[in-house]
């Protein structure tokens, strides 16, 4: 059974993740605005994980005999002055999640509930895969620099992650 305090945090985590969600489609839209097409796939199969993020912590409510509740999800940012600056955000927001995590794990501490404080081991290891990821997609942004050649090639390699999705038909 989840104590109130702890079925708000997860729920709050859920809205969270599902923000996420929203924010990697913004930069998706944003990336194929500017003929990225490889880095917009890349993003929205980062959109799609995120979506996944979000159905744990559903999944986990109920488990518990807790109730998930689908709050109002925050209108993201739908320009970047560049690819870089995406990234950059992207980083920064990954960076932000761990914090929110973090202190999740600190709550469930407090609360002495264990089932929850194991099931956000998973999210602490992803943040760690998260923050790398990002960080180095970004640092290969900035040793470009200036080239369109270098980030065309990049995009074509960006292209290579595949879609995380189902088809539609
Ligand atoms: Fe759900 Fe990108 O962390």
């Amino acid at each position: 059974m989840l104590s109130e305090k702890i079925e708000s945090a997860l729920n709050a985590q859920l809205n969270a993740e599902t923000y996420s969600a929203y924010l990697y489609f913004s930069m998706s839209t944003y990336f194929r605005s500017i003929n990225l097409d490889g880095f917009a796939s890349w993003m929205f199969t980062q959109a799609i994980e995120e979506l996944a993020h979000a159905k744990k912590f559903h999944d986990f409510i109920f488990q518990r005999g807790g109730r998930a509740t689908l709050a109002q999800i925050d209108g993201p940012p739908v320009e970047w002055a560049s690819p870089e600056s995406a990234f950059q955000d992207t980083l920064n927001h990954e960076q932000k999640v761990t914090g929110l995590i973090n202190s999740l794990v600190d709550t469930a501490i407090q609360e002495s509930d264990h089932a929850t404080h194991i099931f956000l081991q998973w999210f602490v290891t992803e943040q760690v895969e998260e923050e790398e990821t990002a960080g180095g997609v970004l640092q290969q942004l900035k040793q470009l620099g200036s080239s369109q050649n270098g980030l065309y090639m990049m995009d074509r390699e960006m292209a290579k992650r595949g879609t995380g999705y189902p088809a539609a038909e």
